[in-house]
């Protein structure tokens, strides 16, 4: 039995893809890639089939993550029926995903910075990774440390509660 995780942003091309590529990247250097399945999706459709945003394929392959055979997807219903683990970029995606939660789902949906192992990277912020879209470019670094940061929390927290 495999752990599915499922990242989700509103474009799904800055945000969720940085997080899908970081994390698959941990999974793989731990060799758990048997036991937890990664994807990501948006909430929203205006990139379906796109691949991620050109600064943020640049940012993480500068911190050696390839995102780019990433292809934007929306969430979908069933999504609630396969994902173990859906984390939500920021409120408003979480408000989005717990609008269209089905009373089934058994999995666990929240903020994936509540995973975040080194607070000091919020500071007095929200436990958010803010949307980089409309920023300047210094916003994708913010994502990848925000990323690497909780990664490593969620991981772990899998680890245990899987006994692995
Ligand atoms: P993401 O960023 O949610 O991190 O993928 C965005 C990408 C596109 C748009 C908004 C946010 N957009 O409005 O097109």
């Amino acid at each position: 039995m495999s752990v599915k995780v499922l990242f989700v942003c509103l474009g799904n091309i800055c945000r969720s893809p940085t997080a899908h590529g970081v994390f698959e990247s941990l999974v793989n250097e731990r060799g758990l890639q048997e036991l937890i399945a990664v994807d990501s999706a948006g909430t929203g459709d205006w990139h379906l089939g796109a691949g991620p945003d050109k600064r943020a394929l640049a940012a993480a392959k500068n911190r050696g993550y390839d995102l780019s055979a990433l292809r934007a997807r929306q969430v979908i219903v069933n999504d609630f029926d396969t994902y173990d683990f859906i984390m939500a970029m920021d409120n408003n995606n979480l408000d989005d995903l717990r609008a269209m939660s089905p009373a089934r789902f058994s999995g666990e949906l929240a903020l994936f910075l509540h995973y975040t192992l080194d607070l000091s990277l919020l500071g007095d912020a929200p436990k958010e990774v803010p949307d980089p879209y409309y920023g300047s470019g210094d916003g994708f670094e913010h994502v990848l440390d925000l990323v690497e940061d909780a990664s490593k929390g969620l991981l772990e927290h899998i680890l245990k509660q899987h006994r692995l």
